[in-house]
């Protein structure tokens, strides 16, 4: 994945626990970069044991690093500079969702080697819909968790996403029950 990825698992790091709590996670993560380039593709597993030495250091499930990384994600893309992508997909959390892979697609002209994760959008009422998440990357589905309730953090809307089905039960795709605060006035 792109090294803003890997930044951002070291912003978490750094945020949570100090320069201190980054440098061992990297140490445990057996990682010898110092700092990665956000624009520059690192192999996936770099991510995964980053993810993995987390909560090994932290004394958190991989599912719970996953979710505070998710929730993370957003507030720290703003801050590198993706923010007016994000707002320019949407103004509301069903809004934002429905056009993830527009959004994706507009980074990957940035960001010519992205390999994105594909979203869909059921809407069932006005507060909630079901969001399936289609990805060749295993094991991320509690990072979508994170991304939508820090997508509503961002929007002042408060949002949730539930796991109903996934990979693991033999599904092709994972799919989230998103319950969401009405659209923001
Ligand atoms: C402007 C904001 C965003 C940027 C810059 C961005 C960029 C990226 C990047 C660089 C990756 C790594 C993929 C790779 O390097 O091949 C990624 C993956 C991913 N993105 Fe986004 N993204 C943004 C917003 C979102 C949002 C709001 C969601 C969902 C609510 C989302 C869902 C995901 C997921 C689940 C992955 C994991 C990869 C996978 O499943 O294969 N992203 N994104």
């Amino acid at each position: 994945m792109y090294g803003l990825v890997n930044t951002a698992v070291a912003d978490l790091a750094r945020a949570v626990g100090g320069e201190d709590t980054w440098q061992a996670i990297r140490a445990r993560a057996g990682v010898t970069e110092v700092a990665f380039v956000g624009m520059t593709g690192y192999p996936d597993e770099v991510t995964y044991r980053l993810v993995q030495a987390a909560s090994e250091e932290l004394g958190l499930t991989t599912e719970q690093v996953l979710v505070a990384f998710g929730r993370h994600w957003v507030t720290f893309t703003a801050a590198e500079g993706w923010g007016p992508l994000l707002q320019a997909a949407g103004g509301s959390v069903a809004e934002v969702l429905a056009g993830l892979d527009a959004l994706h697609a507009r980074i990957s002209l940035m960001m010519p080697e992205l390999r994105p994760p594909s979203f869909r959008c059921e809407p069932i009422d006005a507060t909630s819909l079901v969001l399936h998440y289609y990805s060749d990357r295993p094991g991320l589905s509690a990072m979508v968790v994170g991304l939508v309730e820090g997508l509503g953090e961002l929007l002042g809307q408060e949002a949730t996403a539930r796991q109903t089905r996934g990979t693991d039960d033999g599904a092709d795709h994972d799919e989230f029950l998103v319950h969401h605060a009405p659209r923001p006035t």
